[in-house]
């Protein structure tokens, strides 16, 4: 079977590395990939959002499967394009999709069909969004309604705060079409926990929970980037919390959204906060999550390509879907100065013993050497029997790697095996 894989970040390369677990998968191919993929599958340069292109490469090419990693060519629709053609794939159709591309669409959803979630209003116009904040709690959280690159959702400590994010979002459009609409939301506080969930619109089975790191800095400072590092499993998400999660939130959504005649197929990503009352959802993704992937899927001891084949087919009930009992952790490791400026076109040394253990996401290859190209360079998992002995596994891996003005956290996994402890 001929799988093209669409993307190319550290989450495409964990995809593909267990993709090529399953013998009847002949040959992958990334698009657009990256110099690290390079080595795992055939990189195509077609961009990700380019639906016309991609869907006539897999036609000509004779892909039988293609998997849909990131969220803007869900959002546009490439899985309808490519099921015009006859091409099964992995993601959601675009009408499922905009669970994640529409924050309007995804707060009303939970209102309507009760889903834990922090209490909001939208608003299309600026003067609006303006005049509710005057009584507003001072606190808030102001979101973007459409995708942002991760960068849509500013917490406002105060009312003028608040403004400030809601002018630059709706009168100076800083995400462009993206912010015309947008959400203001009761700040919750608590322990988040990400859970990726397998789903043909019947059934679900959630993977091992996770914990992303995502701001730039050692316990917690600095600015939010696409994701610093993961563990999994998430010692918060106890199997008290997993039950309620699933009684409350998971089956309630994919139900949701059939009764919207959206249903959805392929991994839907839960970003819940433990809040006093319970688990409640910050966000929906319509995808896998990054760098939530790179511990999940080392930890997966099913094999991908049958469950994801599962979920296109809507065999889901009848295939197991299982995970080691061990943990694993991924130190992201970026340019110094991400998510702000940097420099980049550094080689990239990995000795040949890590190769696996290396999800390579903003690097190319020149003259046969990888060199960093982007903000988030590479992530380096290990998997172990305990939390901690991942975590450390993980920092000795991450000395193993060099290239220049490399930056990591130092502190991934602390506030998660601080948790185990109690
Ligand atoms: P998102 O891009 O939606 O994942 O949001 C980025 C981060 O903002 C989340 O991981 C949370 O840490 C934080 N966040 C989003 N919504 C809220 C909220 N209502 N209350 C507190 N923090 C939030
Ligand atoms: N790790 C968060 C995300 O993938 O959106």
């Amino acid at each position: 079977m001929k799988v093209l894989v669409v993307g190319s970040g550290g989450r495409e390369h964990a995809v593909i590395k267990k993709l090529k677990e399953n013998p009847r998968v002949s040959q992958i191919f990334a698009a657009p990939g990256n110099g690290g993929i390079a080595e795992d599958a055939v990189t195509v340069d077609i961009a990700a959002t380019d639906i016309g292109a991609m869907v006539d490469f897999a036609v000509k090419n004779g892909v039988d499967y293609c998997v849909v990693t990131p969220d803007d060519p869900l959002v546009l629709g490439m899985v309808d394009a490519m099921e015009e053609k006859g091409i099964a794939c992995f993601g959601p159709r675009k009408n499922a999709a905009i669970i994640e591309g529409s924050k309007v669409f995804s707060k009303n959803l939970m209102k309507k069909y009760g889903i834990p979630t922090a209490a909001y209003e939208s608003f299309d116009k600026c003067e609006d969004a303006l005049r509710y904040l005057e009584t507003a709690p001072e606190k808030t959280v102001i979101k973007a309604d459409g995708l942002a690159l991760g960068k849509g959702v500013i917490i406002a400590e105060t009312r003028d705060e608040a403004k400030a994010a809601v002018i630059s979002m709706m009168r100076d459009k800083k995400f462009g079409k993206s912010g015309e609409r947008i959400v203001i939301e009761e700040f919750l506080s608590g322990p988040e926990i990400s859970v990726l969930a397998f789903t043909d619109g019947k059934t679900v089975k959630p993977m091992v929970s996770s914990m992303d790191h995502k701001r730039a800095g050692d316990n917690d400072t600095g600015l939010n980037t696409g994701g610093m590092g993961t563990v999994a499993p998430n010692p918060f998400y106890t199997e008290s919390v997993a039950e309620t999660c699933m009684r409350t939130i998971f089956l309630p959504t994919v139900d949701a959204m059939n009764r919207e005649g959206r249903t959805f197929k392929g991994c839907l990503y839960f970003g819940l906060m433990l809040t006093s009352n319970g688990p409640k959802v910050i966000e929906y993704n319509c995808r896998f999550g990054d760098p939530e992937t790179q511990v999940v899927l080392p930890l997966l001891k099913s094999d991908l390509f049958t469950v994801m084949q599962a979920v296109t087919a809507g065999t889901l009930s009848e295939t197991p879907v299982e995970f080691e009992n061990g943990a694993a952790c991924c130190v992201v490791m970026v340019s110094r100065g991400y998510p702000v400026s940097y420099e980049k076109g550094f080689g990239i040394t990995i000795p040949e013993s890590l190769k696996d253990k290396v999800y390579v996401a903003g690097a190319k290859k020149e003259n046969g050497r990888l060199l960093s190209s982007g903000g988030r360079v590479l992530g380096v998992t290990a998997v172990a029997d305990t939390l901690p002995a991942a975590v450390k596994q993980a920092y000795a891996n991450v000395a193993m790697i060099h290239f220049k003005n490399a930056f990591f956290r130092t502190d991934i996994g602390k506030r998660a095996m601080t948790a185990e402890e109690k």
